[in-house]
This record gives C-alpha cells, sequence and structure tokens, in this order.
C-alpha cells in the first residue's frame, strides 16, 4: 500500500466527481501512459495509478500550485518511483509539453475534470466564492498576476458588460457592469464580500429568487480571470494528434458554454459537423463524403454520461456534472 493509499480520497477537500465513470471509460490496461490534465485532490490521478500498474504511468497536470504541493506529499512514493510526474503549468500546454517529451502519439488517455476543486471555492483566501469571505482573487495560478480585483477595477464598462454576458449569461449584464463602475471610482471594490454585497444592493431581481443575485457574475469574472475557455479550446485543439490509435480523452464539464465547447470540438473531430453540412448540400455518394470527412475518431457513447440520484444526493456539487469521451482512430 502506498500513501496514496492511506489518505481518503477527499483529503484535499475535494470529492472526485464520476471516479471509475471516468477512469473506466479510457479502457487502459497495465502498462498504459495516461494524463489528468486536472489533478486536484488526486482523485482521478489515484484511481489511474492503480489501472496503470507499477509498468505504466501518469503525467499530472495542476495550474494551482495548492494542488501540486498537496500531491507532492500524498504521492511521494509513487513520484519517487517514476510512476507519476507532476507538472505545474495550464492544460493549454499539454501539447507543447508532451511533444518536447518525445511522447506525441504515445498517450492512451487522457482526463481532463475541469473548473475549480472544493478547496479553491471554500477557501476565503482563494477569493472564488461570494460565500466566503476574502480578497477578491479567484486566480487558479497565485504564482502569475491578474486578479479577479485587478479586472473589476480596471475594465472599462463595455468589456464587464461583455464578460457578464457570455460567461456568466447574465441578461442585467449593462446594468450590472454600469453600477460597478460607477461604485469603483468611489472606492475600488477589493473583497467579495464587498462585490457581493453590492450586487445584492443593486440586484434588480426578487429577493426571494433561491439563486443569490452574485452567482452569475461570481461564475463569469472566474471564467474571465482563468480565461478557461480558452484554455479549453487551445488544450482540445492539441490533445488528439498526442494520442496513440484507440487512445482515449474524456472530458468533464460543469457548465453548459464547457459542454457546448467540447461537443462542438467533437463533432468537428468526428466529422459529424462536416458530413451534415455535406449531406445537406452536395449529392454525393457515403464513399466520397468519407473521404472528405476525414474523421479523426470517435464518440464513445451518444450522450454525456452524467452522475447518478446517489452521486448527487452525497456530492451535490456534481449535480451539472457531463462526461464526454471520443476514442481516436
Ligand atoms: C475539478 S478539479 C479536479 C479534481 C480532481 N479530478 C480530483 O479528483 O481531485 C479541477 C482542477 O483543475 C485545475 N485546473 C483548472 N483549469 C486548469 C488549466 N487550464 N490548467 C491546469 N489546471 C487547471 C484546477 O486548479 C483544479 O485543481
Amino acid at each position: 500500500m502506498g500513501p496514496a493509499d492511506q489518505i481518503p480520497s477527499n483529503s484535499y477537500g475535494h470529492v472526485t466527481v464520476l471516479l471509475r465513470e471516468t477512469v473506466s471509460a479510457l479502457g487502459l490496461v497495465p502498462g498504459s501512459l495516461v494524463v489528468d490534465c486536472t489533478l486536484g485532490g488526486g482523485g482521478h490521478t489515484k484511481l489511474l495509478l492503480e489501472a496503470v500498474g507499477k509498468s505504466g504511468k501518469v503525467l499530472a497536470f495542476d495550474r494551482d500550485p495548492m494542488a501540486i504541493q498537496h500531491a507532492e506529499s500524498a504521492f511521494s512514493r509513487e513520484i519517487a518511483s517514476g510512476q507519476l510526474s507532476l507538472v505545474h503549468k495550464p492544460f493549454s500546454e499539454l501539447a507543447s509539453h508532451v511533444s518536447t517529451a518525445g511522447l506525441a502519439g504515445t498517450i492512451d488517455g487522457i482526463i481532463a475534470d475541469l473548473g475549480v476543486s472544493s478547496p479553491q471555492l471554500d477557501i476565503g483566501e482563494r477569493g472564488f466564492s461570494f460565500l466566503n469571505e476574502g480578497p477578491l482573487d479567484m486566480r487558479m495560478d497565485t504564482s502569475r498576476p491578474g486578479t479577479a480585483a485587478d479586472l473589476v477595477n480596471t475594465a472599462d464598462e463595455m468589456e464587464l458588460s461583455r464578460i457578464f454576458r457570455d460567461f456568466g449569461e447574465e441578461p442585467m449584464a449593462r446594468h450590472f457592469a454600469k453600477m460597478i463602475c460607477r461604485q469603483r471610482a468611489v472606492k475600488p471594490f477589493s473583497t467579495t464580500a464587498e462585490l457581493a454585497s453590492f450586487v445584492e444592493k443593486h440586484s434588480p431581481y426578487s429577493s426571494k429568487s433561491r439563486r443569490h443575485p452574485a452567482t452569475r457574475l461570481f461564475q463569469a469574472l472566474r471564467i474571465a480571470v482563468n480565461d478557461e475557455l480558452g484554455e479549453l479550446d487551445r488544450f482540445l485543439a492539441g490533445a488528439i494528434p498526442l494520442l496513440k490509435k484507440g487512445g482515449r480523452l474524456a472530458v468533464i464539464t460543469f457548465h453548459s458554454l464547457e459542454d457546448r465547447a467540447v461537443k462542438h470540438f467533437f463533432a468537428e473531430a468526428t466529422g459529424k459537423s462536416k458530413r451534415q453540412q455535406l449531406g445537406r448540400h452536395v449529392a454525393l455518394t457515403e464513399t466520397e463524403i468519407d473521404r472528405m470527412v476525414a474523421a479523426k475518431g470517435q464518440v464513445v457513447a451518444p450522450y454525456p454520461i452524467e452522475p447518478g440520484e446517489a452521486e448527487v444526493a452525497a456530492n451535490p456539487r456534481a449535480r451539472s456534472a457531463r462526461l464526454r469521451v471520443f476514442e481516436k482512430f
């Protein structure tokens, strides 16, 4: 038994979502080479290590120094044996990292469990949540500049409004951007509580609404501060060439913006989008269409896999999770 077996999987304070479903979707065997793009508390990493065994290897990325530091001690034995390597980088750099290591085209499986971990949300100091008082920070990578306070206090009104609309799907984006810009000229925002209570005070929504009026704005700021959708696009664009034939890519999303991006990317990579276009406009045979589409792979299940009732009851944060899996031809 390694040290990682002696700690409960949520010793980091994070309960892994769709744990067995995701790892078994990769179809790994002993000796496989696999990448966990989102180490977090190491829940998926731990099961991946078991699946690939002593002859296999796991490469685990996270841009949060806190996750890397936790894993250095939780998985010290696996790191020492060379079974696990930790990489403190954004997963948009996966393709360049793997290519530089000469491993492109040799990977059996890649997992990305998107979004934030529970401690990122729960530790007030990290500044992600309007429920926990702290500096208005929201950076996953605390070693890089650019906090949520910087954004809220310096972005122009149009830019803030666009962020609230595009990343928070906030219908009152313009209203909130205007009020925030007016207020920050008097006193800049510095804490989560200041912003949350300001938004609550100036919210046009009914106070009986179940959702806090700052929910969408906090999601939007978090996505913008961490360039989450840009990261996802760049990661997906580089992922398929890293896989060997039959290798699989599994992505867990937590909101519709992410899920749409993954679904769209898979539709492009499987040739579904192009096949639909060609089928509509041109009289071609199936064989001609197949040749023109040049699919890179196939989607493993026709619908996204979602957590069951028992998982959601035990871990309400799992409720919006959706797992999509792609297999390379
Ligand atoms: C939902 S948690 C992963 C939890 C993990 N699967 C587990 O079982 O404990 C997401 C993690 O991904 C990291 N992360 C999010 N976006 C990232 C990115 N673009 N590059 C690297 N790490 C990222 C976050 O810092 C966080 O630790």
